[in-house]
């Protein structure tokens, strides 16, 4: 939740009348005091669900932020960790809290759009958090085709995704509304801020990933527990690239 740290509503009203990049880079150095920076429970899953596929050579954090993932890669990646995002302020604000190291991998920071990745077959291990509501569906395969690039044959892109909300829950309802009011915002107003919570259904999000090449797994995250008809909460996507043949 905000602190009295965050941004004021004013604040916010102003980053989301930016583009997405702008309104990042406005938000930047108060980011960690909003509910926007993925909680460390998801972080600490991902992370457990993910050592036992490890050790990891390079790790890439897509949409890097503040550095979220890219902490949570440092203790599984042993050469270097790559954090990449497009926001110029998210990444000063990441380099100040992340600062270099003495020991163990490397940490980097690169600023480049997401859909057009500047990497090749240089990551053993790419994670994302938090930031997939800021593609259009029509994105992902730029995205994912990309991520496939980035990584060495056998690599994995990882990250959590949650079930659908039922009809029954306010956040349903709360997510709808707030998806079409950045339908409203975006056809009235340029730049567009894309920021979207029900545009990355897991049906299409698996056609999408085997359609860039990956091979794909789910692992139940059972920390967030199981709904109703015993399907889990909240499941990580493990997305492997083919050894070379
Ligand atoms: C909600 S923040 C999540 C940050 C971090 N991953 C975390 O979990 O705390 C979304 C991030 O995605 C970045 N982003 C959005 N669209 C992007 C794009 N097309 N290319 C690179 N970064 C992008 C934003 O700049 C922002 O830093």
């Amino acid at each position: 939740m905000f602190t009295s740290q965050g941004p004021t509503l004013r604040e916010l009203a102003v980053q989301a009348l930016s583009s997405t990049e702008h309104g990042y880079d406005l938000l930047a150095p108060k980011f960690d005091h909003t509910p926007f920076r993925t909680p460390g429970r998801f972080l600490a899953a991902t992370a457990e669900a993910l050592r036992p596929l490890g050790p990891f050579g390079a790790g890439l954090d897509v949409c890097c932020g503040t550095g979220a993932g890219v902490e949570t890669l440092l203790p599984l990646c042993r050469e270097r960790v790559t954090g990449v995002d497009f926001s110029a302020g998210m990444l000063a604000a990441a380099a100040a809290g992340v600062p270099g190291r003495q020991e163990g991998p490397a940490v980097e920071w690169v600023r480049a759009d997401a859909r057009a990745l500047p990497f090749a077959e240089g990551f053993d291990l790419a994670v994302s958090f938090g930031a997939f509501g800021h593609f259009l569906p029509a994105e992902r395969p730029a995205l994912f085709a990309g991520v496939h690039r980035s990584l060495r044959p056998g690599g994995l892109f990882a990250f959590p995704i949650g079930a659908p909300q039922p009809l029954s829950s306010p956040w349903y309802w709360a997510m709808l509304g707030f998806d079409g009011t950045m339908r409203v915002r975006n056809l009235l107003r340029r730049p567009r801020f894309v920021m979207y919570y029900r545009t990355f259904p897991l049906g299409g999000v698996r056609d999408d990933l085997a359609d860039a090449g990956f091979d794909v797994r789910l692992l139940p995250l059972e920390e967030f527990g199981r709904r109703p008809d015993g399907s889990p909460r909240w499941r990580l996507v493990v997305a492997r690239k083919a050894e070379r043949a």
